[in-house]
């Protein structure tokens, strides 16, 4: 089914346009400021906005920027005021699909978002086939922060700049490093990368420059390093956080004159690599504490990019979860197709401490665990089933009361995953006092 969010500040607009949309069968959703509908995309998967160009602080053209132009995100139809049609005009430039005049015809809005969202699939069509003849690296998900994401990697990747990501643990940073080489003119080139972390101290500097034969006890032959490997290409330094002074400082040199010497060698080798860089860990307290050279930390994030946690994008678990499912079910050659809405949701309302990696191994042991077509929210780990939905608040029997208990609890559960599980953060967004917050918890008896 197609989902629809309106923006609109007049709340007679919001109710009459969700009216018409969803007797047309479409799931629409209505928020009333520019602010609320950056937050909405944020954490859900939209295919068209109907968006209002007159709108408090931070008008519908704002908006409209902030979204960027990265197709693949939802179809942006303006509704503009009477006579504001140089506006209006002005917003389809910047990327609006159409607009539409107030007062708001019936027909007309229809006939709009029809056109609009049959632009949308054709859209989506073709980014899929281009994406897949791209190859395997494809960063899957569609919020707002994901697709900023893709916009700084394809700005940045054809540019040949030093690269640092960054971002916790099992977020896409190594598929981040795959995606920027991908998309720049070394692509025929090699991507050759190398994990400090990994390997022991006294081997990366071998490991990276390579070492002439007989430089320590055991180099019975000479090897050539990552950095020669990787010659025309890109070299990716993952977790680069983990490296000795000697090994900075041979680093640093490369990366200001394109030269080093193998260990245990003299003759001076020079090299051409674009050189990525990747870590979890907060670089800038390591230079604090004197373990990382402050000038290696600017040679390397000339481009800072940031993958951000799973927690903050919700709402690409679902795409996440479809793409894994298929992937893994085709190398089993069985599992379940799909997952049960409540299952979905319960997902959705996960913190996922070990981001796009933990759903990805969800995945793997759903499909050889569960043996259904279908996986139901029981099927689940208990940690990830989060609050019992057999928590209707529509059950029949309920008051008012019960109604708004059951709502308050599931939708704080949601805002606290959402921000993981940070209390000033969750109160910032839902408006409350961090106190307020706090005795709302207890009182729901959620912690
Ligand atoms: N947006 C995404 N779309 C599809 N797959 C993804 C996405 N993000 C991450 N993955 C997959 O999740 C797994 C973890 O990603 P990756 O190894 O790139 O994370 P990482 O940040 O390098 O993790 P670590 O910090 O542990 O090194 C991989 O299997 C990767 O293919
Ligand atoms: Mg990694």
């Amino acid at each position: 089914m197609e989902r629809i969010l309106v923006v609109d500040d007049e709340q007679g607009v919001r109710e009459s346009l969700l009216a018409i949309l969803r007797d047309e069968g479409f799931v629409a959703e209505a928020v009333a400021t520019g602010e609320e509908c950056l937050a909405q995309l944020k954490t859900q998967s939209y295919d068209a906005v109907l968006l209002d160009i007159w709108l408090p602080r931070m008008d519908g053209l704002e908006v409209l920027q902030s979204l960027g132009t990265e197709s693949g995100g939802p179809v942006v139809v303006i509704i503009s005021g009477h006579g504001s049609i140089e506006t209006a005009v002005h917003a389809t430039k910047l990327g609006a699909f159409d607009f539409v005049e107030k007062p708001l015809s019936l027909e007309k809005i229809l006939l709009v978002v029809r056109n609009a969202l049959k632009q949308h699939k054709l859209e989506t069509q073709n980014l899929r086939l281009r994406r897949e003849m791209v190859g395997q690296v494809r960063l899957i998900g569609q919020s707002l922060p994901l697709r900023r994401l893709r916009e700084e990697i394809d700005a940045a990747a054809p540019s040949d700049g030093r690269v640092l990501i960054r971002g916790e643990n099992g977020t896409g940073k190594e598929l981040v490093a795959r995606a920027i080489h991908a998309g720049s003119r070394r692509s025929e080139e090699s991507f050759v990368e190398i994990n400090c972390a990994a390997i022991p101290e006294e081997l990366i500097e071998s490991e990276m420059f390579g070492h002439v034969r007989g430089a320590f006890t055991g180099a019975v032959e000479g090897k050539q390093g990552k950095f020669e490997l990787a010659n025309g290409g890109t070299l990716f330094l993952d977790e680069v956080a983990d490296m000795s002074d000697r090994t900075q400082a041979k680093l640093l040199r490369v990366l200001e004159e394109g030269t080093f010497e193998p260990v245990g060698g003299s003759t001076t080798t020079q090299v051409d690599v674009r050189v990525l860089a990747a870590t979890n860990q907060d670089l800038e307290e390591r230079i604090r504490g004197g373990r990382f050279r402050e000038d290696l930390f600017f040679r390397l994030n000339v481009i800072p990019l940031v993958v951000p946690p799973l927690r903050e994008r919700l709402g690409d678990v679902p795409l996440l979860v479809e793409h894994f499912l298929q992937e893994i079910r085709g190398r089993h050659g069985r599992g379940p197709g799909s997952l049960a809405p409540d299952a979905m949701e319960a997902l959705q309302a996960y913190a996922w401490p070990g981001n796009v990696r933990e759903l990805r191994n969800l995945v793997e042991r759903i499909v050889i665990m569960v043996q259904k077509e279908v996986v139901e929210r029981s099927d689940l780990p208990g940690s990830m089933r989060g609050a019992d939905p057999g928590e209707d608040p529509f059950s029949p029997g309920r008051t008012l009361r019960d109604g708004r208990e059951i709502f308050e609890r599931q939708f704080i559960l949601r805002r606290l995953a959402e921000h993981g599980h940070n209390i000033t953060r969750t109160a910032e967004a839902l408006g409350l006092e961090r106190s307020h917050l706090h005795r709302k918890i207890k009182a729901l008896g959620l912690d």
